[in-house]
């Protein structure tokens, strides 16, 4: 069944094993999100879950099973997977400083060639992010931590993407900042259906915006579940990994 039938899981991932040369870093991911479903990837640093996105959207070799609606992800390169709806949105947030906003958000429509969708997309990042409109002649590179993130999102809603893949989005940014950028994330999610695996070290923002969690630990998902019963178990969590949820 199609994602886009509205039934059944957007991403379903199978024994996702990854790593870099001979150092394997995943050791066989099992993960469901559902079509228009938020889900969070918590855990501690080099857990691996920036390695879990990039073999989502190519940037590492991936094996096992990975599938979007009924599209394999495993095997492609990241440019094909972007046309196939996977947007990335790195750690670091991977914005071009050199060039304008505006410039920015066109390279995110790169591979599309409607136009009027790409005007219509353009004028839906600027409901989302304003700001963006007011600066669209600035260098990436002059905008404050929070609005370049805001940048990086808009770019990837760009793509008109049926899987968004966050990387910290609150990485940088002031608590203020954070929950009005979930809220943003929140508001995307419901008005668009977009998936959303969303890593994050604010675990408590992303229990409450998700509807899923996972817990990555060394490669290996040691937690799962629905959002509010990891948030219940959050003293088992703390007590587990060392770290408050
Ligand atoms: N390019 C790379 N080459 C070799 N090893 C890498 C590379 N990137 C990450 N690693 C290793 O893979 C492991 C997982 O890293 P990863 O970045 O996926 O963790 P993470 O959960 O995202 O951590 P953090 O919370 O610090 O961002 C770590 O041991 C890290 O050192
Ligand atoms: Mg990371």
């Amino acid at each position: 069944m199609s994602a886009d039938s509205g039934d059944g899981a957007a991403l379903h991932v199978a024994d996702l094993r990854a790593g870099y040369g001979d150092a394997r870093v995943l050791h066989g991911l099992d993960l469901t999100v559902g079509r228009g479903e938020i889900c969070a990837v918590l855990g501690p640093n080099g857990a691996g879950k920036t390695t879990m996105l990039r073999a989502l959207s190519g940037m590492v070799r991936g094996r096992g099973t990975a599938r979007l609606g009924d599209i394999d992800l495993l095997g492609r390169s990241p440019d094909a997977l972007a046309r196939l709806g996977v947007a990335h949105v790195p750690e670091g947030r991977g914005t071009f400083t050199q060039l304008t906003v505006a410039e920015n958000l066109r390279l995110g429509a790169y591979s599309r060639r409607d136009r009027d969708g790409i005007a219509t997309d353009l004028e839906r990042v600027h409901h989302y992010f304003p700001v963006l409109k007011e600066r669209l002649r600035q260098p990436a590179g002059s905008l404050s931590g929070g609005e370049q993130q805001m940048l990086a999102i808009g770019r990837a809603l760009m793509l008109r993407p049926r899987l968004l893949l966050l990387d910290e989005p609150s990485l940088g940014l002031s608590p203020k900042l954070t929950r009005e950028l979930f809220g943003i994330i929140t508001s995307i999610n419901e008005r668009e259906r977009t998936s959303v695996v969303v890593v994050e070290q604010n675990a408590h923002l992303a229990l409450d915006v998700a509807q899923r969690a996972y817990v990555l630990e060394t490669g290996r998902i040691v937690l799962s579940g629905p959002a509010e019963q990891i948030r219940a178990d959050a003293q088992v969590a703390g007590a587990y990994l060392g770290y408050r949820v």
